[in-house]
């Protein structure tokens, strides 16, 4: 059988492990924009007081051994499964990581997804969490877009 490159994009939950902190986030967030080009991943990666929500989209290979990493890291514990589908497109070509902060969103986005600031990662359905996330990127992207505008 011939092995056809997917694109698969992934979704899961996980706790924030005792410990980590803002510098551990930091290298988090180093690490995967040094890594994800390399291996032709994108993504976004959501903070909130209740865990880790992250999309990873890819190759299948480069998803699956990268979320085999994430689940041995001791800086999360607890992941759990969201959804994992083949896509067409991806929802986060532009970026190697998103990063965005359930903390800091505008309150319409959450309002449109119907879940909370202090929204729990590990409830949301997959339709809710692919929203939230495309929604929270793209906010932070028109922010970016209008802080560089500014310099
Ligand atoms: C919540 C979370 C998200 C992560 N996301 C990524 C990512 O998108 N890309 C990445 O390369 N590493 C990510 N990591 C870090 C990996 O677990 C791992 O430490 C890193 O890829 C380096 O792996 P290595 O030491 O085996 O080279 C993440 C870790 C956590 C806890």
């Amino acid at each position: 059988m011939s092995e056809i490159e997917h694109t698969v994009q992934l979704i899961y939950a996980s706790r924030i492990a005792k410990g980590c902190g803002p510098k551990d986030l930091e290298a988090i967030l180093d690490v995967s924009r040094k890594n994800n080009p390399s291996i032709g991943v994108t993504g976004a990666l959501c903070y909130s007081a209740r865990g880790f929500l992250q999309c990873l989209e890819g190759s299948r290979a480069a998803v699956n051994a990268l979320y085999r990493r994430i689940v041995q890291d001791e800086r999360n514990e607890d992941i759990t499964l969201i959804s994992y589908e083949q896509v067409t497109e991806r929802t986060f070509g532009q970026w190697s990581m998103a990063y965005v902060r359930a903390d800091g969103v505008d309150g319409r986005i959450l309002n449109k997804h119907k879940v909370e600031e202090d929204f729990d990662p590990f409830t949301v359905t997959p339709k809710q969490a692919i929203g939230l996330l495309r929604d929270m990127a793209r906010e932070r992207a028109a922010f970016l877009a209008r802080q560089q505008k500014a310099e």
